[in-house]
């Protein structure tokens, strides 16, 4: 099997298809209003430090153990360990896998609604007046069952289209188209946000930081997006790693991946707030900024249908990229362990997640009222899966990660597998693995520093703390 192995066509190829998986929901429309509820700036500035700490060992690690091993999250563990515990660490990620793209699917499918509503310009009807309207409009849509189921099987129908493919003429092609044309769009949305009147209000909000809304929950929140934006704990870094050859270097295409994530991150931020700022709206509106404060602020500027239009085809694409990396993971358990073809294997896993995520699509119509109660808060099937997802199976995959490369693999191997890959030595990963310093810096990061900070953010999420 192992020969017949696709792999990347090139280094570039990995990079933009990481970065594919990095950029996504999390960064257009989840950051900015996390952002914009918990200090601005301040958020960014403690967000980088966890991206720095936490998330890039985390990154070159996962990578790494899928270069290393050639294998899914479960056959990564198997091939390192005999310890069966491991292997069931792997199964979480397959199980994360599909509880992510249940609910991803249904935001993805939103995407895709709005780029369509968009380009037949609804933004420019009475419905889009206020954000308020826009929020009944979207409350409406939201009602009709058929309306986001058949959203969401157009969002994943496009995902199983690329995977079907395969990992040159699918992923990889994908992203290389896909990714040129979201950076594009974005620079063109940002360049339009600066030049609207009091932009540099939105610009100051992003980074000026109001120290006071941080406390310890504000810390914990960044670290779990950190992970959340960089594809962390569930095994898509590993078996996008899985394709790569033993010449291509980890340590410099994480640095890039994180890089480039943290960026757009920030661009779509410029974007968002350079228009809701010049608007005199509230940053704080929450996971409602995108589709109920934008499109009308949006359809209001010159040229507003057309940007509104692109935002929202920005959005979808970013959706896109990710999601294919979400069902890679299963896929690639099903191909490389139980031998299946990759054909059968995405059928098999899409339509597992399709069902599963038939309650979260019906969560805002149907099953509305069906909820459980945690934490005296509702949460409907939608918030489930999130919830568990984000909160539980994802810090627990990087929890266990960074134990594994501590204490099971050892850093000696981890540092001596990260030095194979001929670039390296171009740039500046050997000096650095063969500085001391760096290197027990490495260690103490991966020993104690994720693990604990990442079991902090799980108490977190579950309420305990
Ligand atoms: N990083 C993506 C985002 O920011 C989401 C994502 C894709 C993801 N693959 C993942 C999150 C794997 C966790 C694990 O939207």
């Amino acid at each position: 099997m192992e020969n017949n192995r696709e792999q990347w066509s090139s280094k570039a190829s990995f990079i933009l298809a990481a970065a594919g998986s990095a950029v996504g929901l999390g960064n257009i429309w989840k950051f900015p209003y996390i952002a914009g509820e918990n200090g601005g700036a301040a958020f960014l500035f403690i967000y980088l430090i966890c991206i720095l700490l936490i998330g890039l060992p985390i990154l070159n690690i996962e990578i790494l153990l899928g270069r290393a091993t050639k294998k899914n999250p479960v056959g990564a563990f198997k091939t390192l360990t005999n310890n069966p515990f491991w292997k069931y660490v792997g199964a979480l990620g397959v199980l994360a896998s599909f509880t992510i793209l249940s609910f991803y699917s249904v935001v993805g499918g939103w995407s895709l609604a709005y780029t369509y509503e968009a380009l037949i310009g609804t933004f420019n009807t009475p419905a889009f007046n206020t954000p308020l309207t826009a929020g009944d409009f979207f409350n409406l849509k939201n009602s009709n069952p058929l309306w986001v189921l058949g959203y969401h099987t157009l969002f994943l129908s496009i995902v199983v289209l690329i995977l079907l493919s395969g990992v040159r003429a699918g992923l990889e092609k994908a992203s290389k188209f896909l990714m040129p044309i979201l950076l594009f769009i974005l620079l063109i949305l940002v360049v339009q946000g600066l030049i609207l009147p009091d932009a540099n209000k939105g610009v100051s909000f992003l980074f000026q930081p109001d120290w006071s809304k941080i406390n310890g929950q504000t810390i914990l929140l960044a670290l779990g997006h950190a992970f959340f934006t960089l594809s962390l704990g569930m095994g898509a870094m590993m078996t996008y790693g899985s394709y790569l050859s033993d010449n291509d270097d980890i340590v410099n295409a994480s640095y890039l991946v994180a890089f480039l994530d943290t960026v757009i991150a920030i661009l779509a931020g410029v974007a968002i707030f350079t228009v809701v700022f010049s608007s005199g709206y509230d940053p704080t509106a929450g996971p409602g900024l995108v589709f109920h404060v934008l499109p009308p602020l949006l359809s209001d500027l010159t040229g507003g249908y057309f940007f509104a239009f692109l935002f929202f085809l920005l959005l979808s694409i970013a959706a896109i990229t990710s999601g294919i990396s979400i069902l890679e993971v299963s896929v690639a358990y099903l191909v490389d362990e139980k031998q299946y073809s990759r054909k059968k294997a995405v059928l098999i896993m899409a339509s597992m997640v399709y069902l599963v995520a038939i309650p979260c699509a019906l969560s805002f119509n149907l099953l509305s009222d069906f909820t459980f109660s945690f934490q005296d808060k509702a949460f409907t099937f939608f918030d489930i899966a999130d919830y568990l997802a984000s909160n539980i199976l994802l810090p627990f995959g990087g929890f266990f990660l960074a134990v594994f490369a501590g204490y099971v693999w050892g850093i000696d191997e981890v540092v001596r597998n990260l030095l194979i890959g001929e670039s390296n030595s171009i740039y500046f990963g050997n000096t650095v693995f063969e500085n001391k310093k760096f290197k027990s810096f490495f260690n103490f990061t991966v020993k104690y520093i994720c693990p604990v900070l990442i079991f902090l953010v799980f108490l977190y999420s579950i309420g305990w703390i």
